[in-house]
């Protein structure tokens, strides 16, 4: 290898693409500094324990994806694939279930998981995620969907889809999982998948390959499993969201990549984007505080992938406005000039003024180009007849 390149399943964003990275992660926030979430942010890393109890040990995110290294204090730390778990560790950590209830926070940062990489799957990508905590109230898993549906339309996507359903709750599922494990003994499963199988049953419905969709096809759904406490709990989430004006289409055969889902589970799709078509997805998770530690308290949230969104934005054709980098841009003509126009660009900027200058002396045709490419609105020439007269030319 000549050079050194970006590693495997990772990329780097450069102008123009970064200025629209920014503009969509901004656009996701927007709605939930709105809504009333703060802003969080806690380590790239945690103990891998926060992940392997928090996310689950049934999931490919835990057995095959994560980046997990001991530190030279021989802890075992792992890069965090999502955001969630590390949340969580926060909210018990620093006893925020004592103050009022909701929760509400929000954090945006870099996620890792070790997949085969693929257009929209990466091993290095950006989230946006908020979450909910301490409350199990159907208006708030609604307001948590419709501030997901905000952010894409703000951003003007409308080829997207919400899909929702339920997943019942501790006390629906043990029953559905007896039926669901008798039904899956009577199929042709490798090893491999029966063991899978074994931790979590749900997990097979998610099963990709066509040999074993097939199979599937007359598999009992949690959806027909429900109590009529989690049956109304979802009835009343739907209730909510019609007067949101949000549409979705029911999953019953949705099954998240993250062991920690109860009740009200969602993902968003977008029809421009081919195999990895999730730009979003999240759900309530009643036990997730418990399994790190924490007090029994529910919590709801979302995440939604950076990188996707932008790659839908795309797919859509959607200009977003970069932001023009500056307003004013300086050039000079000669040394003597030159002194003034880099004392101006400061007050500019002093002023509030987003202002730039040439650099590195490439004389007048140069520094109208240079002048072009920043796109600013207004160029200032400094000549140096114009220094006895102190004044500049205003283009
Ligand atoms: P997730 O569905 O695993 O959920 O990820 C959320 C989003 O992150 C996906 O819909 C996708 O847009 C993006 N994403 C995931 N993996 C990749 C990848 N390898 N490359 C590019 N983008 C990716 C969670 O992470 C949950 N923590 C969401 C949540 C929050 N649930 C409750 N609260």
């Amino acid at each position: 290898m000549s050079g050194l390149t970006a590693p495997k399943g990772t990329f780097d964003t450069l102008p123009p693409d970064s200025e629209r990275f920014l503009a969509v992660r901004d656009a996701l926030t927007a709605p939930l500094r709105r809504a009333g979430y703060r802003y969080v942010e806690t380590p790239v890393f945690e103990h891998t324990e926060v992940f392997s109890r928090g996310v689950g040990e049934s999931t490919d995110v835990v057995t095959k994806e994560m980046y997990t290294f001991e530190d030279r204090g021989g802890r075992s730390l792992t890069l965090r694939p999502e955001l969630t778990a590390g949340l969580m560790r926060a909210f018990i950590e620093h006893r925020l279930h004592t103050g009022a209830l909701p929760v509400k926070l929000w954090a945006v940062g870099s996620a890792f998981r070790y997949e085969r990489p693929q257009a929209g799957r990466y091993r290095h990508f950006t989230q946006v995620d908020m979450e909910a905590l301490g409350v199990d109230d159907p208006a708030l898993d609604a307001e948590v969907v419709a501030l997901g549906v905000q952010g894409f339309r703000d951003l003007g996507l409308t080829e997207f889809e919400l899909l929702l359903t339920s997943l019942g709750d501790a006390t629906d599922r043990r029953p559905y999982r007896e039926k669901l494990v008798a039904f899956l003994e009577r199929l042709d499963l490798d090893e491999d998948t029966r063991r899978r199988a074994a931790i979590n049953p749900l997990r097979v419905l998610d099963d990709k390959r066509p040999e074993v969709q097939a199979q599937l096809e007359d598999a009992p759904l949690v959806v027909d499993h429900l109590s009529d406490a989690t049956r109304a709990h979802y009835d009343a989430v739907r209730q909510h969201l019609t007067d949101l004006g949000v549409t979705w289409t029911e999953a019953p055969r949705l099954v998240r990549g993250l062991d920690y889902y109860t009740k009200t589970t969602f993902e968003f799709v977008h029809r421009g984007l081919g195999a990895q078509s999730a730009i979003g997805g999240g759900g309530r998770y009643d036990g997730l505080s418990a399994s790190l530690g924490g007090p029994d308290l529910s919590g709801i949230g979302y995440a939604v992938g950076v990188d996707r969104t932008l790659l839908a934005v795309r797919a859509e054709g959607l200009d977003l406005a970069g932001s023009a980098a500056v307003q004013a841009f300086v050039v000079h003509l000669g040394e003597e000039a030159r002194r003034v126009a880099v004392g101006l660009v400061g007050r500019l900027r002093q002023a509030g003024v987003a202002a730039d200058t040439v650099y590195g002396g490439r004389g007048l045709k140069g520094a109208m180009k240079a002048a072009d490419r920043s796109g600013a609105s207004h160029v200032i020439v400094i000549g140096e007849r114009d220094l006895a007269e102190g004044v500049g030319q205003l283009k």
